[in-house]
């Protein structure tokens, strides 16, 4: 039995195989209409979300699953005081499949340790997010056509955003990638993706301040959202939070084949002005979630559809 912590869980060539699968999904919808009949996921998150949350429930849907869980930690029994081990051992007789998102780091592998359903992490704390990044890696590759050789910019909150984290630590896997990091100096990326990612990996980046500088170099933009509630206090995220604004008199500094991606939810760092112009893939990137989460739910069920 297999459960997805990091985008790493899964080789190169296993994750290309899943990237084909969805595309399959996307093309024939039909044909994986039962794949999961009769089976079902548990959502169990911990912390807030609307995407991610509903996503998984859609792939399931789509699959002809069901699906049981709860949004939050409030009407669930861990505000009671029961543990996420236990919790998961409980929730591995009602369903095939769980997902989890947890305020605190780890907490999803934890519930894998003891559980005997496979465990996805739906997102822990501001560690990881594996499920946005085979998001991102598919959309990525369908609107480039690769997933080698470009240079990929991701901007705002490096600190905190657990997508960032993911997706730079599953993209050093790739061959030719460049990374420009744009951030202001408290936002910077952990030393820990730095050092044991970037650097140890070779590859070549750039920590920038300035999105201007980085606009015209990029073939991909991801723009992040301030994390507010991993900040320590109020005051420093009112002063980082609208530190970036994406808006179209900065799109014209940027190549006509560039896309800006986003995780979603947007604050202020993408103004809605932009959502028009023909690179803005954030909404897209949105279904392509969907049918990532439907390859990947199959690929841990063992689910073969000929
Ligand atoms: C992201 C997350 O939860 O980390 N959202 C998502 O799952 N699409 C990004 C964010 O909350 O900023």
């Amino acid at each position: 039995m297999r459960h997805i912590m990091s985008p790493l869980d899964f080789s190169v060539e296993e994750l290309d195989q899943m990237m084909d699968l969805a595309v399959d999904i996307e093309k024939h919808p039909d044909k994986y209409a039962h794949a999961c009949d009769g089976k079902k996921i548990a959502t169990l998150f911990y912390e807030p979300s609307t995407r991610t949350r509903l996503s998984f429930e859609t792939a399931m849907l789509n699959l002809g699953g069901s699906v049981i869980g709860f949004a939050s930690a409030d009407s669930s029994s861990a505000s009671k005081g029961e543990s996420v081990a236990d919790t998961i051992r409980v929730i591995s007789c009602f369903a095939d499949i769980c997902a989890m998102r947890h305020p605190k780091e780890g907490a999803p592998l934890v519930a894998s340790q003891v559980s005997s359903i496979p465990v996805i992490n739906a997102g822990d704390g501001g560690h990881q997010h594996p499920t946005q990044t085979l998001t991102d890696l598919l959309t990525i590759r369908s609107l480039k056509g690769r997933l080698s050789n470009l240079t990929i910019g991701l901007c705002g909150d490096l600190k905190f955003g657990r997508t960032v984290h993911s997706l730079i630590s599953a993209l050093v896997r790739y061959t030719g990638m460049k990374f420009i990091l744009i951030s202001p100096e408290e936002l910077k990326v952990p030393s820990y993706i730095r050092e044991d990612v970037l650097k140890a990996n070779h590859v070549q980046y750039e920590e920038v301040i300035r999105l201007e500088d980085a606009l015209p170099k990029l073939d991909i933009l991801y723009m992040t959202r301030v994390q507010r509630e991993r900040f320590f206090n109020e005051e420093d995220y009112v002063r980082m939070k609208d530190f970036y604004i994406l808006d179209k008199a900065k799109m014209e500094l940027a190549r006509p084949d560039m896309f800006v991606l986003h995780p979603l939810p947007r604050v202020n760092e993408i103004s809605v002005e932009v959502d028009t112009d023909p690179r803005a893939a954030y909404f897209r990137q949105v279904q392509y979630g969907v049918y990532i989460r439907m390859a990947l739910i199959l690929t841990l069920l063992e689910v073969k559809v000929c």
